[in-house]
């Protein structure tokens, strides 16, 4: 069949953003980035966009697709049969670099933020660190996270309050809280209930509704605010 993509395009050195249509035959089991790169390829080699891949796991592709963020790479045509034209935009929020190749440098400013990396508190054991098939549940749906920022961009608190730290850096909170090997959960804690962590999230499900490795993201931020009233004589600044 004949598909129609509408395409953002934005080249700083070259002018206004504008979008660009271009119709490819596709099958219905055909993925949105096999499409991509057919009018790469075959029609516009000028169009930008990030892929690795090609099989969700390294989160480069991650767009907005008819006004929903997702993987290209996880999308297929059929998808979308209901819409004539299939529209791709860069993530929202992020500052677009050229087409739909946007500026992850904040994104992962704030993840690094949150020290998403583990933190003991006794010195290191001799082989490597253990950890018992009971502790490692606690935190195996939030290892899943490969960084498309498809949360981010999604969540609507980011559009009125660019200072929120956002889903993504707080789902890599949660993966070193909850990590039973890690020492340093007060700290992370304390760190957890600034204004702009967890306290502006307010629950519109959209990143938990978005994430392409279903990870319970809205849920984890609350398991986190829950925590914080548990432990913290201060919650949210109270
Ligand atoms: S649940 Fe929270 S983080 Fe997720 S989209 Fe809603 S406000 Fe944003
Ligand atoms: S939580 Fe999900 S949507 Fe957010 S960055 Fe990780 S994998 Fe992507
Ligand atoms: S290209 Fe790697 S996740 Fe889609």
């Amino acid at each position: 069949m004949e598909k129609q993509f509408r395409i953002f395009r934005f080249d700083p050195a070259a002018g206004e953003p504008h979008y660009q249509t271009y119709t490819v035959s596709a099958r219905p089991e055909e993925r949105i980035l096999d499409c991509l790169n057919k009018i790469k390829w075959e029609q516009d080699g000028s169009i930008g966009y990030r892929m690795s891949c090609a099989h969700g796991v390294c989160g480069s592709d991650g767009m907005r697709i008819n006004g929903v963020c997702a993987l290209a790479c996880q999308k297929l045509v059929r998808d979308y049969a209901d819409s004539i034209e299939i529209t791709l935009e860069p993530l929202p929020f992020f500052k677009v670099l050229k087409d739909l190749i946007v500026d992850m440098d904040d994104f992962l400013a704030r993840i690094e933020s949150m020290r998403p990396y583990l933190i003991p508190a006794d010195p290191p054991p001799e082989k490597e660190y253990l950890q018992s098939p009971e502790d490692h549940k606690k935190v195996e749906d939030v290892i899943r996270c490969i960084l498309c920022a498809c949360c981010t961009g999604a969540c609507p608190v980011m559009r009125e309050n660019p200072d929120y730290v956002g889903p993504a850096a707080l789902v890599w909170a949660y993966r070193f809280l909850y990590d039973t090997r890690d020492g340093e959960f007060m700290t992370r804690l304390e760190k957890l209930n600034e204004p702009n962590s967890v306290w502006p999230c307010v629950n519109y499900f959209e990143c938990t509704r978005v994430c392409p490795k279903v990870i319970p993201v809205t849920k984890s931020i609350n398991m986190m605010k829950r925590e914080i009233k548990k432990n913290l004589p201060n919650p949210g600044g109270e």
